[in-house]
């Protein structure tokens, strides 16, 4: 069990009341838990020399561990080599380097180019772009709880929440039609999860294209193959090959958002690759680099990228420094196993937590894939009512005993997404920590 935070900790608190955004420290906010100063492989380290398990990766970005020496070398072989090129206007070698060993390891045939970008939001809407342009047609169809990035253009197509929509209602027209993601926890009881992700299917089909939306004046749909901002959604196989149908018969991309899935964070170097199908597009990320430094991609097919042209990018995007990494990230990606690694201790902690759900009162499900792992709490298991305070509780709780779980506030769903590298005794312990947690919260909520 740590200390309480000291007097360092509570003057950074203090700095963080007066001199950061209200979101970051308002009253209920879960991040001024504990101030980092340093990280490494497994842990974070405080400014009060205290360790705490990173079980959340930062986002999926660090999915080679914290600090990964040989990216972090190539990045900054990259600095001296290069300092900054643009990759707009002047080309550098580092774009070809990273091209070539992200078209090796591509998920899809017809994945055959790559355009270069700063963050998974810029790659989202470049993503967003290449369909609407190359189609000339104006619409997306995409789907409610995704998460895309908090730029007014995502929010338009990823309404993650109505609060981080509200007031910016206006800038976002009609491009995207937005339709329920299958949820199976939350589908409709009298539906298999199967039968949910086909009714979904079918109501694009026979009611939005119908009603709302004529398909030639589609692009694209814009999907996440898992939705792990949602809560990890894992949606049901007729949901993925429903879309796919669909983009045949109507000419539509399919744009699969890997940005937190890709780089072997469920298991497979991309989530796609678990329905074997082909994509058209797909924004990456987070875990291309490293965390090391910052750099985002698209994946597109010709008749994505090659048609027409397509103003997308920013001044950064591309950085000599930032594709170097990434060239490192999948090396050690591979040198070191990360994806059955993923996997692997994936299936590990899921058999491990399998019961939870039967063994106590606030946890309505557990689900995963990979080290994409999501615990929900519930008040009532048969209403499935969301528990924000056990779901609090633990989350706290787990912070006082050195783990630091990912959890968004919002969805309320525990995640468990470290370092794929993470040792398999840490991540077991994490683990204990977490039940040990969920015991005091549920005795906490019986006395309620
Ligand atoms: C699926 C998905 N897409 C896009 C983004 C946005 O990426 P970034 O925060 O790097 O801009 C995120 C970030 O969490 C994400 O999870």
């Amino acid at each position: 069990m740590h200390e309480a935070a000291g007097s360092e900790t509570l003057k950074y608190f203090e700095m963080a009341r007066k001199y950061l955004p209200a979101s970051l420290w308002a009253s209920g906010s879960i991040v001024t838990s504990f101030i980092v100063e340093r990280a490494e492989g497994s842990y974070l380290i405080d400014v009060e020399g205290r360790r705490f398990i990173d079980l959340t990766s930062q986002w999926s970005t660090n999915n080679v561990g914290n600090v990964n020496e040989e990216v972090l070398r190539a990045a900054i072989e990259g600095l001296k080599q290069y300092g900054f090129i643009i990759y707009g206007l002047n080309l550098h070698k580092a774009v070809f380097d990273l091209v070539v060993e992200l078209l090796r390891i591509r998920p899809s045939q017809k994945l055959t180019r790559v355009a270069l970008e700063l963050s998974g939001t810029g790659a989202v809407d470049a993503a967003v772009k290449f369909a609407v342009k190359s189609k000339k047609r104006p619409h997306i169809i995409s789907f409610l709880g995704q998460y895309h990035g908090y730029y007014t253009g995502t929010l338009g197509y990823g309404p993650e929440s109505a609060d981080a929509r509200k007031y910016f209602e206006n800038f976002y027209g009609n491009s995207a039609v937005l339709l329920p993601y299958p949820d199976c926890y939350r589908k409709p009881e009298y539906m298999s999860c199967e039968e949910y992700g086909k009714f979904i299917i079918d109501y694009i089909e026979d009611i939005v294209l119908r009603y709302q939306v004529a398909p030639d004046r589609i692009s694209g749909v814009l999907f996440e193959p898992i939705a792990c901002e949602a809560g990890v959604w894992i949606p049901p196989d007729s949901f993925i090959h429903g879309l796919r149908r669909l983009a045949d018969n109507y000419g539509w991309f399919l744009i699969a958002d890997e940005v937190m899935t890709g780089f072997g964070r469920t298991g497979k170097w991309f989530a796609i690759q678990h329905w074997n199908i082909d994509v058209e597009l797909m924004p990456l990320g987070k875990g291309i680099s490293g965390g090391i430094f910052p750099i985002a991609a698209v994946y597109g097919s010709e008749e994505a990228m090659a048609t027409e042209p397509v103003e997308y990018g920013t001044t950064f995007g591309g950085h000599p420094a930032g594709c170097l990494a990434a060239v490192a990230n999948i090396r050690v990606m591979e040198k070191y196993n990360l994806v059955e690694n993923s996997e692997r201790l994936g299936w590990k902690v899921l058999k491990r937590i399998k019961e939870w759900p039967d063994r106590y009162e606030i946890v309505g499900d557990v689900r995963g894939k990979g080290l994409a792992i999501g615990i929900e709490f519930v008040k009532d298991k048969r209403l499935k009512t969301r528990n924000p305070e056990s779901a609090r509780t633990v989350y706290f709780e787990c912070i006082k005993r050195g783990v630091v779980p990912l959890m968004d506030m919002g969805d309320w769903t525990l995640r468990i997404q470290p370092p794929l590298t993470i040792e398999e005794e840490v991540l077991m312990h994490a683990v204990d920590v977490i039940e040990e947690s969920i015991r005091l919260a549920e005795k906490e909520f019986k006395k309620r």
